[in-house]
């Protein structure tokens, strides 16, 4: 291991003894003496170091990893935003973080209530008539949107002959995964040149056995599905469900929803749209909607309101008085309701944007098209514009010189940007995805076009340099499959290492 690629780890700042405080009264004070049998024999392997070597530590730290509040982010398909501070703070607001979920509904109304104004405002802005909050993620939602279609068919008698569904190859991966853990048989349905689904291809595959078609409108190489209305009539007569991916929302939020183009059932990706960043695992959440007649198979548990206008959260357990028959869910797929700190930000992020909301989707698309057209001139658009909310580049546009996708990504690191989404989606060899989203403003984008402008004039002028970029990096060149099959994350792996 080079350790000169790597910070100083606060284990190895530790001297014995150091302390990183000092409370006066400290030890004349009555000491709380833990019993015996709690007390544990061996001395915890923690670093003993100053306060200042401590903040300098986590400070430096922090400024080694790339994130949306340092530098613009253009990562294609992850929409990361900026995300507004202010919802953050609504989340730390002690009567919202300091609320235990089990509190009893009669003393949680607020945080009830919190919950189901988003979900009235997610079915208003999805065009859906009723919204469950509870998945975790995309791909979760995902999940449980397909498990309210195959219970939508059970309930008709057609669970057991609707086995397919209907995936187009430009699809997230998410998307046929999802449907084969949710137990269907994957059909995988073409894409034309255009980058739209090929609608006879989806049409030659349409029958009795289909039980749902997924889409993502905008699709993952950023263009609109224009024949959506074919589409949908054409799956609805063989009576099958539309599903729609959101997570692409960002590009139609306050101009078009999903429920007025023939979705039966959708997800949204809170952790892009609507306030949390997107990545690094969570914590995210994926609501799903449905159209009128649905609802019933939403999972549970729901909040809904009684007769005496109180919010109450109805489980499967839970004494209730509204009828049974009127719900009739999939059961649990979350503890608790879900993400809940997520669904706060979303709701101040949504309220706090009032009808500035409407003007997310055309400003998102308009600093795509600006990129589009500022680099289709050095860089190889195999779809040509305009697009949505973000493109596709297949690399480079001068294929002799030998510099691929990843060269220019890495370099962008030495430039201070993040680097936008590499070899997905696989349509192409050279995929190079970008989406600025619409929270960039002119000047940023400039400097984003000059640098990437840049980068193809070295790739003809000096290829060597970019094949060896990031220059500048803490960490340059990682061996990417080690690091993905064997992650070495704690100081005990490092430290094995060095024996
Ligand atoms: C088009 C699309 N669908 C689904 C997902 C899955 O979302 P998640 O990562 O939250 O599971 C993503 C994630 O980026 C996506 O881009």
């Amino acid at each position: 291991m080079n350790k000169q690629l790597y910070s100083t780890l606060i284990f190895e700042l530790s001297r014995h003894g150091r302390r990183g405080h000092s409370l006066p009264g400290y030890g004349t004070a009555k000491k709380f003496v833990l019993p015996e049998k709690f007390a544990r024999k061996d001395t915890p392997a923690l670093p003993e170091v100053e306060e200042p070597a401590v903040v300098r530590h986590y400070t430096n730290s922090s400024t080694n990893n790339f994130g949306v509040d340092t530098g613009f982010y253009p990562l294609g398909s992850c929409t990361m935003k900026y995300n507004p501070k202010i919802n953050e703070a609504a989340v730390r607001l002690s009567g919202i973080s300091d609320l235990h979920p089990a509190t009893p509904d009669a003393c949680a109304q607020g945080a009830l209530e919190i919950y189901r104004r988003l979900q009235e405002l997610l079915s208003e802005m999805g065009g859906m008539s009723e919204f469950s909050l509870n998945p975790y993620a995309g791909a979760h939602g995902e999940l449980t949107g397909l498990m309210v279609v195959r219970t939508y068919h059970a309930s008709r008698g057609e669970g057991a002959v609707r086995r397919k569904v209907i995936v187009p190859d430009s699809a997230h991966g998410t998307n046929p995964a999802s449907a084969a853990i949710a137990g269907y048989d994957v059909v995988e349905c073409r894409s034309l040149p255009d980058g739209t689904v090929d609608v006879e291809d989806l049409r030659s595959k349409l029958g009795p056995d289909v039980a749902a078609v997924m889409m993502t409108n905008p699709n993952t190489v950023g263009m609109f599905e224009k024949n959506i209305p074919a589409i949908a009539e054409a799956v609805h007569a063989c009576g099958a469900l539309m599903y729609y991916d959101g997570a692409n929302l960002n590009a139609l939020l306050g101009v078009a929803r999903p429920g007025d183009m023939g979705f039966d059932v959708m997800h949204i990706n809170l952790h892009k749209t609507f306030s949390t960043p997107h990545g690094g695992g969570g914590p995210g959440a994926g609501p799903i909607g449905v159209r009128k007649g649905l609802e019933r198979f939403l999972p549970m548990p729901r909040v809904v309101r009684g007769d005496d206008g109180m919010l109450r959260v109805l489980d499967d357990s839970t004494e209730t008085p509204f009828e049974r028959t009127e719900l009739d869910p999939l059961g649990r797929v979350s503890s608790w309701l879900g993400n809940y700190a997520v669904f706060v930000k979303a709701l101040a992020y949504i309220l706090s944007m009032g009808k500035d909301i409407e003007q997310v989707g055309p400003l998102a698309c308009l600093n795509a098209n600006y990129i589009l057209n500022s680099l289709k001139e050095m860089y190889e658009l195999p779809i040509p514009g305009p697009c949505k909310h973000e493109m596709v580049f297949d690399g480079l546009r001068d294929k002799s010189t030998g510099c691929t996708t990843m060269n220019v990504a890495k370099r962008l690191l030495d430039m201070g940007f993040h680097a936008p989404t590499i070899y997905f989606p696989l349509l192409f060899h050279e995929s190079l995805m970008i989406e600025p989203t619409e929270t960039e403003s002119r000047e940023t984008l400039d400097v984003f076009i000059n640098a990437m402008r840049a980068i193809a004039r070295e790739a003809a002028e000096d290829p060597e340099t970019l094949k060896n970029a990031p220059l500048h990096t803490p960490v340059r060149h990682p061996d990417e499959n080690e690091a993905a099959l064997h992650p070495k994350v704690t100081y005990q792996s490092l430290a094995a290492d060095e024996v």
